[in-house]
């Protein structure tokens, strides 16, 4: 078990693209530790999610993993998921304003739209492959996730003028987000 110091923004490696690893990569003791690690810093840091550039790393690597989380408690619970050479396609133009923060962005959350329904197309740690439909706050994880490997924060999709500290946040605005996000997860699901 090793837990890593996440990056913060003003680093660069959280503005580089993550590369894609080759299978014999994945297989390989580094690549599993580097998974290990993430899955370990993630909950240690209590994430929803983590990616390799916010641990200093640039290949294309992130797990996620919602288990009554008590940064996101209105998320819905996603079992741990590790995206190796991830893609990302919306499946429709509906999208949502979800209120985001990261782990790499101490203190700060902003509200920015996402797509509602994605497919994700993925490696599993084992090399297996992955095709799937993901909806919800579910899909806005795994859009902030791949973001992340392609140098993106929230921060550049957010409007700036809803960027809360997160105790502004609970005082201020967390009522009526997850009023309207649990409306949102009741009719989506995840
Ligand atoms: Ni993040």
């Amino acid at each position: 078990m090793s837990i890593r110091e996440v990056v913060t923004v003003g680093d660069p490696v959280l503005r580089r693209r993550a590369r894609e690893i080759t299978r014999d990569e994945l297989a390989s003791p580094e690549v599993q530790q580097l998974i290990d690690d993430l899955i370990d810093t993630m909950r240690a840091a209590g994430g929803a999610g983590i990616a390799a550039n916010q641990i200093g790393d640039l290949r294309r690597v992130a797990v996620i993993e919602v288990q009554d989380n008590p940064r996101y408690p209105y998320k819905p619970p996603i079992p741990l998921t590790v995206l190796v050479n991830p893609t990302i396609e919306p499946v429709d133009a509906e999208l949502v304003a979800i209120n985001e923060g990261c782990l790499s962005v101490p203190d700060l959350r902003g509200e920015l739209e996402r797509h509602v329904s994605i497919r994700v197309q993925r490696l599993d740690r084992d090399g297996r492959e992955h095709d799937e439909i993901r909806r919800g706050l579910t899909a806005g994880t795994f859009q902030h996730e791949v973001d992340h490997l392609d140098g993106i924060l929230f921060l550049d999709r957010a409007d700036p003028r809803t960027f809360t500290t997160w105790e502004q946040f609970e005082r201020f605005h967390r009522a009526a987000f997850v009023e309207r996000i649990s409306a949102f997860v009741e009719r989506v699901g995840s």
